[in-house]
């Protein structure tokens, strides 16, 4: 059976855990083989545990048990140049890109009158120069296939609404959204599509962790804030009744969007959000 996305080739980066790692296991049943980049290391602003190589490695296990090929590489987005060099490497060994998912990310916080210097700038080199390292990186290996292609950034609810306690994130995830505008008119010509996701909650280690349980319930004993007890309030940001919603839900919609299906969709911020932006 002719799959979706047969013979084409797709980037991803922060594909080592996490929904990166969802979307190249679901492009790669969908038939694209995968370029995959992870930092897999941490950087000290980030109050949480990052992903590791052994990430990566079990990314790439996942992938080739669908029977399609993978180049993965430990590169970090905020490197521009050496971005671009595994992005020919991977291009070199599968032949071509068609797609671009541009996911890496990262999460902290404070009030943007007393956060650090640096926090904010790790923030902004990740999450919004990041993005624009990886559309650098893959539209020329794109247009040079001569066949379009489609850019998927991930932005968040946090890039369409001020949200208090992490304003570093939610300044960088609407900079996304500009971006994306913008490249969305500059490679329409080329039938080169760009578009943003805007997820709410998403069930991974990006939010599934100690510091990020205090932001939202400070009131509970450190002891009472597990995954069940942090669920309910998870669930008030939604107006479906689920508290977060799953990899898989914002795979699919990638899947769709870097799709033929979606030939025509482009400039569009695509919300998987159960209803939070209502
Ligand atoms: N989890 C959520 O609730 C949520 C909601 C909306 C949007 N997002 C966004 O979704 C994307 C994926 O996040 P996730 O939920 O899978 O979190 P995650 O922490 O599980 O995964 C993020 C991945 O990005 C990698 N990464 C971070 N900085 C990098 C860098 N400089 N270079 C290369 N790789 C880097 C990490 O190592 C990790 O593997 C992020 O852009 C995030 O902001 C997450």
């Amino acid at each position: 059976m002719t799959k979706k996305l047969d013979g084409k080739v797709a980037l991803i980066t922060g594909a080592a855990r996490g929904q990166g790692r969802s979307h190249a296991v679901r492009l790669a049943r969908e038939g694209a083989d995968i370029i995959a980049v992870d930092i897999a290391r941490q950087i000290d602003t980030v109050p949480f545990d990052m992903a590791t190589p052994e990430d990566l490695e079990e990314t790439a296990r996942l992938v080739k048990a669908t029977g399609r090929r993978i180049v993965s590489s430990r590169t970090d987005v905020r490197d521009g140049a050496a971005l671009t060099e595994a992005v020919a490497a991977g291009v070199a060994e599968l032949g071509r890109l068609d797609i671009a998912v541009a996911n890496a990310g990262i999460f902290g916080f404070g009030a943007l009158d007393t956060m650090s210097e640096q926090q904010f700038r790790d923030m902004i080199d990740v999450n919004l120069i990041g993005m624009w390292h990886t559309l650098q990186a893959a539209v020329p290996a794109i247009r040079a296939g001569g066949r379009g292609g489609s850019i998927v950034m991930c932005s968040s609810t946090a890039g369409l609404k001020g949200m208090a306690g992490f304003g570093h994130y939610v300044t960088a995830k609407h900079g996304v959204v500009g971006l994306m505008r913008t490249a969305a008119i500059e490679l329409a010509p080329e039938s080169i599509r760009v578009n943003t996701i805007h997820p709410s909650a998403v069930d991974t280690p990006m939010i599934q962790n100690a510091p990020t349980y205090a932001l939202f319930a400070p009131d509970l004993p450190p002891e009472e804030r597990t995954r069940e007890a942090i669920a309910p309030r998870y669930q008030t940001l939604n107006k479906l009744p689920i508290p977060w919603v799953e990899p898989l839900d914002v795979s699919n919609a990638v899947a769709w969007l870097v799709s033929d299906e979606a030939r025509y969709v482009t400039g569009t911020e695509l919300k998987i959000d159960a209803g939070e932006e209502l």
